[in-house]
């Protein structure tokens, strides 16, 4: 298993334990949220999902310290990206923060990561659709060089009940 300590975060992909979290956070994250059978389907391998943990204590694991009591340790789920590659292309399918931990660099961090694993797996170009609301998240693509490329007419439903268009949004990587 790939694991990639950043700072205090680490990286980890997504295993079937964790889907109740991921539906739990998707719930106070997203808008249209994503139920759990949409979750068990991207644990199919043509999907790629990433879990960034804070780790609230340093992991002992790799210490070579025997007196080290890990057992304290404690990963929580604070954020979360699924992508799925065909071809050479890949698109970003979901993507959260925990709404508690937004606005400190995490998405950005984990945008780029799931941009390195997607050009890992032979991907050239990387999609996504985002509601023409959502402005944070916009703001983070424009940001990480992704361009508008369409607009998928009556895409998302908003809370009202009413309906809202997508932007398509594309990067070389
Ligand atoms: C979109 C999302 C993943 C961004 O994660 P984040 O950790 O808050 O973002 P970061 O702190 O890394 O910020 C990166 C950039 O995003 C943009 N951004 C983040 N929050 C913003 C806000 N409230 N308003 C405007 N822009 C914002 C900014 O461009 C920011 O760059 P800057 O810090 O240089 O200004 C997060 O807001 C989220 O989970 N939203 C709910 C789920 C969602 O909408 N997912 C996208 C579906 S397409």
């Amino acid at each position: 298993m790939v694991e990639v300590a950043v700072e205090h975060f680490s990286f980890r992909p997504i295993e079937a334990a964790d889907i109740d979290a991921l539906v739990a956070l998707e719930k106070i994250a997203q808008e249209s949220p994503w139920g759990e059978q949409s979750f068990k389907r991207c644990l199919n391998p043509t999907f790629s999902g990433w879990i960034v943990d804070a780790v609230n204590q340093p992991l002992s694991v790799e210490s070579e310290r025997s007196d080290v009591d890990d057992s304290d340790a404690e990963n929580t789920i604070c954020a979360f990206a699924i992508f799925q590659a065909v071809a050479d292309e890949s698109h970003l399918l979901d993507i959260v923060v925990d709404p508690e931990l937004q606005g400190q660099g995490i998405g950005r961090q984990l945008l780029g990561f799931i941009i390195d694993r997607a050009r890992e797996v032979g991907a050239i170009a990387m999609y996504l659709e985002v509601r023409q609301s959502n402005l944070a998240a916009k703001s983070l693509y424009l940001s990480m060089g992704f361009l508008e490329v369409a607009e998928r007419k009556n895409y998302y439903k908003t809370l009202a009940g009413e309906m809202e268009n997508a932007s398509v949004m594309m990067r070389a990587i």
